[in-house]
């Protein structure tokens, strides 16, 4: 009965670390998926959740109960306080609720559905590039996805102008996804002035932003920073929704750890707006997995640990400006023909390169590098060591 089941595609991100995975070379290197390394090529598990996972185990008390359909109570309290500001009103109102998700996917697609069910317009505009798995996300939980310019090729900047003409002329009242910070892949992202600008537009077509932050402490290396446009939003007294990764940023990928904030108009609207999120999580998968939410509380709510993290959460984002730095010096001493100077400008983990698919293809071929057909590399696969490989594959690849 299945023999008419066509091969699907691979993902266009994961499955460059499946091609990575079937490469014999020892030179070989994975700069695909936005996943941090160390200088010395190996994932990273940070000290502080290593001492929040001995604490976890030490503790006998703990059982491996069903979570609510909600999630964990204290991760939810403490993670829209990290996004949102501790002394957010919003928060202190009891008018924002919050859900735990499988990760950042899993609350954007959580926050689509409800959406699809209970908001009154059906469109999204997501930004022109975004990352791949958004229009997938959206489109398959019913709404219409359509685009906003975003970003402007000849400058390797925003593309202001676009983005402002592309808001202003959106039906009212449609959804509008925002990159909270680090942009995704372009690693280009509005100034504090352009957000402003952007907020009154918004507001003034009554237009609902949908931030994915999926790299907070990544952009700037301090997490209050990388939250000011979310809080910008917030701040206004409007309705926003905020989809949170802690993949990145605490590290813990596989954990699948994430959380959905929808900041309403009150505390009564929040309480059946959270009613409703239950109706769509528990045909989904019933409720959360506990670990993962178990090591974020933990580190969250301990004074220490939580300053541990933003110390070791600093250093990967150092490290990765480090790498563009040395990328960057790496190409100039070739002479590599061009002007590269949109690797040190663009922050968080990606430079979107402008390399055209064509030379990422000869790069992957003939040096083994492997990263997105759209030119993206994540920096944070990069290593002082195999900076030079890349730069002679880059040089190669615009010069042949
Ligand atoms: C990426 O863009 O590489 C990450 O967000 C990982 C993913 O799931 O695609």
């Amino acid at each position: 009965v299945f023999d008419h089941v066509v091969m699907g595609p691979e993902d266009p991100i994961l499955g460059v670390t499946v091609a990575y995975n079937k490469d014999p070379s020892p030179v070989k290197m994975n700069l695909g998926v936005g996943a941090y390394r160390t200088e010395e090529g190996k994932p990273l598990v940070l000290n502080v959740v290593r001492r929040a996972e001995q604490m976890l185990v030490n503790d006998s008390s703990r059982v491996k109960e069903y979570l609510p359909i909600v999630g964990l109570a204290d991760f939810n309290k403490l993670s829209a306080k990290l996004i949102l500001g501790a002394d957010s009103p919003a928060v202190q109102e009891n008018r924002v609720t919050t859900v735990q998700c499988l990760s950042g996917t899993g609350s954007l697609r959580v926050g689509a559905e409800f959406l699809a069910r209970h908001y009154h317009q059906h469109t999204i505009l997501i930004p022109q590039p975004t990352w791949g798995n958004h229009p997938k996300v959206f489109g398959l939980a019913g709404l219409s996805v359509k685009t906003y310019r975003y970003y402007d090729p000849s400058t390797r900047g925003l593309d202001f102008e676009g983005l402002m003409e592309d808001l202003g002329s959106a039906p009212s009242g449609a959804i509008v996804l925002f990159h909270a910070c680090a942009h995704n892949p372009t690693g280009v992202d509005p100034t504090a002035q352009q957000w402003e600008q952007i907020r009154q537009l918004a507001r003034s077509k009554a237009l609902l932003p949908f931030f994915d932050s999926a790299y907070q402490g990544f952009a700037s290396g301090n997490l209050d920073t990388d939250a000011q446009s979310v809080r910008m939003f917030v701040k206004d007294g409007g309705e926003c929704i905020v989809a949170q990764s802690f993949a990145k940023n605490m590290g813990l990928y596989g954990e699948r750890v994430g959380a959905l904030s929808i900041v309403c108009r009150n505390a009564d609207v929040a309480g059946r707006v959270e009613s409703q999120l239950k109706l769509v999580i528990r045909p989904m998968y019933s409720n959360p997995p506990i670990h993962g939410a178990s090591i974020v509380a933990t580190v969250l709510k301990d004074r220490n640990m939580f300053q541990e993290w933003t110390v070791e959460l600093k250093a990967m984002a150092d490290r990765i400006i480090n790498m563009r730095t040395q990328l960057f010096d790496a190409l100039r001493s070739r002479g590599t023909p061009g002007d590269w100077s949109h690797i040190i400008k663009q922050i968080g983990m990606f430079t979107f390169t402008g390399l055209n698919s064509k030379q990422v293809a000869f790069m992957t071929k003939e040096y083994h590098i492997y990263m997105t057909s759209d030119g993206r590399i994540s920096m944070a696969g990069l290593s002082s060591r195999t900076v030079p490989h890349l730069a002679d594959a880059i040089h190669a690849a615009v010069t042949r």
